[in-house]
C-alpha cells in the first residue's frame, strides 16, 4: 500500500491511500478502471461529527457511575472530527458523481450510501446522471442503536442507492455473498433452512459494536459486514475498488480480505492516520494467500 498526496500522478500499481479533495484525485484516475465505487459522504446534517474516546478507570470520586453503584473517572483521549455541513449539497454531489460514473469498468457498479433526509433528492440527481434505466437497487441498511424518540418513528436505517454503468452488463456474482438465516425457517424445507437465504435489499446489521476488534473510533464508520456484501458481490477477485470518501478506510479493510485492489480518497488528515493504522500492518502469509497475493 502507498499513501500519496493529491497532487502526484496515482499510479494503480499498488493499494494507494490519497490525502486530498476527492474531486481533484478522480479527476486524475484512470477512466474505465474501477468494478466498483463506494460513496459514503458526510450527510449534510450541518454540524460537526465527532467522536470522543474516553479512558475509563475505578475512582470512588469519579464522575460516572457503572454497574452495582461503582464509581468510576473518565478522561478524554483524543477526539475526531469532520464537517457536515454544505450550501448546496446537490451541487457539491454533481460533480464528483459524473466523475464516479466515468471512472466505473463497463460492467462497474456504483454504491452511494446515504440518509433519510437526503435519499430523495440524491435519487434524482443520480437518475439525471446514470440514467433512470441504470437504477439497480435502493438498500435499506437497518440498524437498532441509538435514543429512540417518542413524537415520531425512530429512524433507524440509512439507503445505499445502487447504480450500474451499463444496465443488463453490469457485473454481479449473487452465489459469492454469504448467505443469512431464513426469518421463518419453518416455511422451508429443512435442507433450505440449513442452508439460509441470500440476501434481499433490505438488510439487518449492527453499527459497529463498540468493542469489536474492527472499531477504530472515527466518526460514522461503517461496519466490514455491509461493506463485505458490495464488494463480494459486485467486485471481481484482483479488480479495482474505488472510495472517494473512505473515512477510517472500511471499503480498504474488506478489499484486502477479499483480495481486491483498491483505492481511497480522505482530505480529513484525521482520517489518513486512522486508515494508516488500520492497513498498514502487513498482511500474514496466510491472510496473504487467502487474499490471493503472492
Ligand atoms: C461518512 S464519512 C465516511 C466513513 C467511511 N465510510 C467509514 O466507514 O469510515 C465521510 C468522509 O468524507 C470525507 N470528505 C468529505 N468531503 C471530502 C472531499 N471533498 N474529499 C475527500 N474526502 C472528503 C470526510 O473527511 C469523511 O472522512
Amino acid at each position: 500500500m502507498r499513501i500519496q498526496p493529491a497532487a502526484q500522478e496515482p499510479v494503480l500499481d499498488d493499494d494507494l491511500l490519497i490525502a486530498g479533495d476527492n474531486a481533484e484525485v478522480m479527476q486524475r484516475l484512470p477512466a474505465g478502471k474501477f468494478d466498483l465505487i463506494y460513496m459514503d459522504p458526510p450527510f449534510n446534517t450541518g454540524r460537526a461529527r465527532a467522536r470522543h474516546t474516553l479512558a475509563v478507570v475505578a475512582d470512588a470520586a469519579g464522575d460516572r457511575v457503572g454497574f452495582g453503584g461503582r464509581r468510576y473517572s473518565s478522561t478524554l483521549l483524543r477526539t475526531l472530527r469532520y464537517d457536515d455541513e454544505f450550501g448546496d449539497y446537490l451541487a457539491f454531489l454533481a460533480p464528483r458523481l459524473t466523475r464516479a460514473r466515468e471512472l466505473l469498468a463497463a460492467h462497474g457498479t456504483l454504491y452511494f450510501h446515504i440518509d433519510y433526509r437526503e435519499a430523495h433528492y440524491c435519487k434524482l440527481l443520480l437518475d439525471e446522471i446514470f440514467g433512470r434505466e441504470a437504477f439497480l437497487n435502493e438498500l435499506i441498511w437497518s440498524y437498532d442503536y441509538g435514543a429512540k424518540p417518542r413524537r415520531r418513528w425512530p429512524a433507524k436505517h440509512e439507503t445505499i442507492l445502487v447504480y450500474v454503468r451499463t444496465p443488463g452488463a453490469h457485473l454481479f456474482d449473487a452465489d459469492a455473498v454469504e448467505r443469512e438465516p431464513y426469518m421463518a425457517p419453518g416455511l422451508v424445507s429443512a435442507e433450505k433452512a440449513a442452508r439460509g437465504k441470500r440476501p434481499t435489499d433490505v438488510w439487518f446489521h449492527t453499527i459497529v459494536p463498540t468493542n469489536g476488534h474492527e472499531k477504530t473510533g472515527y466518526p460514522t464508520q461503517k461496519p466490514e459486514g455491509v461493506l463485505r456484501r458490495i464488494v463480494a458481490a459486485s467486485s471481481r477477485r484482483g479488480g479495482w475498488c474505488l472510495d472517494p470518501f473512505a473515512g477510517s478506510g472500511t471499503l480498504g479493510a474488506v478489499c484486502r480480505s477479499l483480495g481486491r485492489r483498491f483505492v481511497l480518497v480522505d482530505e480529513n488528515p484525521v482520517a489518513l492516520e486512522v486508515m494508516r493504522g488500520r492497513l498498514a500492518p502487513p498482511l500474514s502469509p496466510p491472510a496473504r494467500a487467502r487474499a490471493g497475493r503472492t
